[in-house]
C-alpha cells in the first residue's frame, strides 16, 4: 500500500507564521459564536462524527489520526453546508433590514416570517459544486430565488444535485474565473446579490460569513478531544476552509494550538505560491485536479491574512495518492471504521500518509510517533459516479 505513496512527490515550503492578530481579528469569536448559535438552531442538525483512525495511526507511526467526517451534515454531503446558506441568511437579513427599515432577525428569516420578502431577492455565485449547492439548500429554505454558475468542467451529477434544490443553473464553456466574473456582472445588471465563498477587495462580508458558518465542526471537533491535537492537516482551494479552521483552533487552544500544515494539489497550489512569494499570488490552472474542490487559482484575500500568520508549512500533492487514500478508507486494512469520502477531503490524510515514507519531510514537519494529527474530512460522496470511478481503481476522470 505505502509504494504509491513513497513514489509520490510533495514539495514543502516553510510558512513565516507570526502569530499575530488575524485569528481574531478577521474572524472574531463573536462571529463564529452568531454562526454557532444560527447554525446549531436549524432543523437536523447533529454534530458530525469524529473518527478515531487507531489503525492507520499505527500503520504509519504516529500516536492519533483524528477525521472529522463532514459527508452527513445537513444530507448535503459536505462542510460547505455550513457556510453558503449561512451567508445566504444574513445577506437576506441585512437587504431587509435596509428596505424594511428595521433590524430583521435571522429567527424571523428561518421561521417564514419574511417569506414573501425573500422571494423577491434572488441571490448567485459560481461554483465548482460544493458551495453552490449550500446556497441553493439555503436559498430553497427561506423561498429566495437562486442562480449557480457552473464552469464547463463540473461534472453534470454536481449540476443536478444543485437544480435538485431548485435553483437555477447556468453552464458556461469557460473556466471557474470567468464564471465568477460572469455571475458579478450579471449580479450588478439585475441588482442580484453575489454570496461567494472568497474574498475580494471591497467584497467581504458574505465569505466572512461563510468561514464563520464553517467554525461550527471545528467547535465540534475541539469538544470532542480530550487534548490539542499537535498537527491539523487542511487541505485548501480558495483558503477559506483552512483559514476558518486555524483561526478557531487558535482561540479555542491558544497557544497549544497545533501546528498548521496546509496541504494543496499541484496542479492548483495558489496557496503555496503565495507562501512562496510572501503575498497572495494567483496559479494557471493548466489541467484539473481530480479534487475538483480544491481546484482554484486565486486565494482569497481574507484567508491568506488569516494563514500568512498562522500556517507553519505548505504542501504541495499528486493526485495520484487521492485514489489510494479514498479507497483506504472505504476499505480499511488496519481495523478502522469505514469512512465514505470524496477526492477533497482526503487531501490532508494522503499527505501525512506519503509524508512518514519519507524521514526527511516527517522531520520538516514535525511528524514522529508522538504527533496527534486532525483532519478535516471536508466532503462524503458528493459525486456517485467520480466515487464509483475510484473505487474500481480508475484514478483519473
Ligand atoms: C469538499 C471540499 N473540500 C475543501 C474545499 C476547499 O475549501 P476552500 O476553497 O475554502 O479552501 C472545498 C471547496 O470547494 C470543497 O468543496
Amino acid at each position: 500500500m505505502t509504494d504509491v505513496y513513497a513514489a509520490a512527490t510533495l514539495e514543502h515550503v516553510s510558512g513565516n507564521p507570526t502569530f499575530g492578530d488575524a485569528a481574531t481579528r478577521v474572524l472574531s469569536p463573536k462571529d463564529f459564536a452568531d454562526a454557532w448559535d444560527e447554525i446549531t438552531a436549524w432543523d437536523g442538525y447533529a454534530p458530525t462524527p469524529l473518527i478515531n483512525l487507531a489503525g492507520m495511526a499505527k500503520h504509519i507511526g504516529v500516536a492519533r489520526l483524528d477525521y472529522k467526517h463532514e459527508g452527513p451534515r445537513f444530507g448535503l454531503g459536505s462542510f460547505k453546508a455550513l457556510g453558503g446558506s449561512y451567508a445566504a441568511m444574513r445577506v437576506l437579513g441585512r437587504e431587509l433590514s435596509n428596505r424594511l427599515g428595521h433590524d430583521v432577525t435571522l429567527a424571523d428569516i428561518r421561521t417564514g416570517k419574511y417569506a414573501d420578502d425573500c422571494a423577491k431577492i434572488t441571490l448567485v455565485s459560481a461554483t465548482d459544486g460544493n458551495h453552490g449547492r449550500s446556497l441553493a439548500w439555503g436559498c430553497q429554505r427561506v423561498g429566495a430565488p437562486c442562480r449557480i454558475y457552473i464552469h464547463a468542467e463540473v461534472s453534470e451529477g454536481r449540476a443536478q444535485a444543485m437544480r435538485d434544490l431548485g435553483t437555477e443553473v447556468i453552464r458556461i464553456d469557460g473556466d471557474y474565473d470567468a464564471s465568477v466574473a460572469l455571475a458579478r456582472e450579471e449580479a450588478d445588471t439585475n441588482g442580484w446579490f453575489v454570496v461567494s465563498d472568497t474574498s475580494w477587495e471591497g467584497y467581504s462580508e458574505p465569505p466572512r460569513d461563510v468561514m464563520a458558518g464553517y467554525g461550527v465542526m471545528t467547535t465540534e471537533a475541539c469538544e470532542a478531544l480530550d487534548q490539542a491535537p499537535t498537527h491539523v492537516f487542511l487541505q485548501g482551494g480558495v483558503g477559506g476552509l483552512a483559514a476558518s479552521v486555524a483561526a478557531l483552533l487558535r482561540q479555542y487552544w491558544g497557544a497549544d494550538a497545533p501546528r498548521v500544515v496546509i496541504v494543496e494539489p499541484d496542479l492548483a497550489a495558489c496557496l503555496f505560491e503565495s507562501a512562496r512569494a510572501g503575498a497572495p499570488t494567483t496559479v494557471n490552472i493548466a489541467e484539473e485536479t481530480i479534487m475538483a474542490g480544491l481546484s482554484c487559482g486565486e486565494p482569497s484575500e481574507m484567508a491568506w491574512e488569516i494563514l500568512t500568520e498562522e500556517a507553519s508549512d505548505f504542501l504541495t500533492m499528486p493526485d495520484s495518492i487521492v485514489g489510494p487514500t479514498v479507497r483506504g478508507l472505504a476499505r480499511p486494512e488496519f481495523g478502522d471504521p469505514v469512512i465514505e469520502a470524496g477526492e477533497s477531503a482526503v487531501a490532508g490524510l494522503a499527505a501525512v500518509i506519503a509524508a512518514r515514507t519519507s524521514d526527511a519531510l516527517s522531520t520538516k514537519l514535525g511528524l514522529n510517533d508522538t504527533s496527534r494529527v486532525l483532519f478535516i474530512g471536508s466532503e462524503g460522496v458528493t459525486d456517485p459516479d467520480i466515487f464509483a470511478m475510484i473505487m474500481s481503481g480508475k484514478d483519473h476522470v
